[in-house]
């Protein structure tokens, strides 16, 4: 009141009015909410870890207000199960009233959650699964991972102009597996090369020894591998032990498979496999040099796409809540998402405002070990393709 009376005297009561509405707006407007759904347990952990891990480091960078309404943050397990990812969407909107839905760690997960979003109307942020369909699933979901039609393609044109004649295709049997084994087959049979053989493997504890057999008799010139993160270790191992990687089939993959998550405890059998993605934590950009810096200082490990998707998806949120000026709103909050152009720590990101799916620049990558980064292994980018669109939706 003190304060109040003496800007009184030197201003009269036109200042007070406004400030005190200032003063009053911040302290009684709502927190705005943010409810993150991961699989912090089980076969997909390390997804709903690394994103956990970059949600926090972006609030920690940016602060925890925007636009003068305080920003709460939400992280729940769903251990991967589709029924609790919608019943814990369920209780977000209906119980905590939050704003905005994110995270969604498998397709299954998304898939679940899309009618939830669409009759609340509260944008659903996707920061993990990829499966293309995901975005039709909702006019209220937007996607800032990747899809696997993106990151495919690129990998099947480099297969078939570097020699690459006859592929077997090895994923595991769902949503993106079913994209990638598709897409790869579309392209590179278009650039004259020849799919032998399609292997899919089960998404639940596989195990690849019955596949890998499969895969040797069939002899390719090459094996095009997708795996969900968290599977491509076991992979490789199982892929080294039957001495595979000595039997002339090249190995090539998506980043999924490479995934800076595991890639250096993978050792010696992953050197020189050729994958695509979107993001590799060395990428050689001033900010991501500081992203993955400021993210191993405050973990234990190196940050993967998962993680940057995660990280992107709040600076997406951010922004369109100060697109708001604070005020927020299901529809509003939507529109401010669609045609967002930024630079994430993977490169410059558009989203695109007709399918509010993500388009982003994909590297062909090489698995190197780099003296000047430890000799630890990574993901060496040697190839780009810019501004990919989802392929799945360029008609
Ligand atoms: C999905 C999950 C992953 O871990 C991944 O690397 C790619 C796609 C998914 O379920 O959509």
């Amino acid at each position: 009141m003190q304060r109040r009376q003496a800007l009184h005297a030197l201003f009269g009561s036109a200042i007070i009015a406004a400030a005190s509405i200032g003063h009053v707006y911040a302290a009684d407007a709502q927190p705005f909410k943010i409810g993150f759904i991961l699989p912090m347990t089980g076969q997909s952990a390390s997804t709903g870890k690394q994103i956990e891990a970059a949600i926090k480091l972006y609030m920690a960078q940016n602060g925890s207000a925007v636009a003068g309404r305080k920003i709460e943050l939400t992280i729940k397990d769903d251990g991967g199960v589709a029924d609790t990812t919608r019943r814990i969407a369920q209780e977000m909107v209906v119980n905590d009233k939050i704003d905005v839905l994110a995270g969604f760690g498998l397709t299954p997960l998304a898939f679940a959650t899309a009618p939830i979003a669409t009759q609340s109307k509260t944008p659903m942020v996707v920061t993990a699964a990829a499966t293309s369909a995901i975005t039709e699933q909702s006019p209220y979901i937007v996607r800032t991972s990747f899809t696997l039609p993106q990151v495919t393609v690129p990998i099947a044109d480099w297969a078939a102009k570097n020699g690459i004649k006859k592929v077997v295709t090895f994923v595991a049997d769902y949503g993106p597996g079913l994209d990638a084994e598709k897409f790869f087959k579309s392209q590179f049979t278009l650039d004259g090369g020849q799919v032998v053989g399609e292997i899919r493997t089960p998404l639940k504890s596989p195990d690849f020894a019955p596949f890998l057999q499969k895969l040797a008799d069939l002899k390719p010139d090459a094996v095009f591998v997708f795996l969900p993160s968290g599977q491509g270790a076991a992979f490789m191992k199982q892929f080294g032990e039957r001495g595979l990687d000595k039997s002339g089939i090249r190995l090539i993959a998506t980043g999924d498979v490479t995934d800076d998550d595991q890639l250096n405890d993978m050792g010696d059998v992953a050197l020189g496999v050729v994958n695509s993605h979107h993001y590799s934590a060395a990428h050689p950009s001033a900010m991501n040099k500081k992203f993955v810096a400021a993210f191993e200082a405050a973990n234990k490990f190196r940050p993967n796409f998962m993680a940057v998707a995660g990280y992107d998806g709040m600076h997406l949120i951010y922004n369109a809540l100060a697109a708001t000026k604070g005020k927020g709103g299901g529809d509003a909050l939507l529109a401010a998402m669609k045609g967002q152009v930024f630079e994430s720590p993977r490169g410059q990101i558009l989203i695109d405002a007709q399918t509010r799916d993500i388009v982003q620049d994909v590297y062909i990558r090489k698995v190197e070990r780099v003296p000047a980064m430890g000799s630890q292994l990574f993901n060496v980018e040697f190839d780009v393709q810019k501004a990919v669109k989802d392929p799945a939706k360029v008609k």
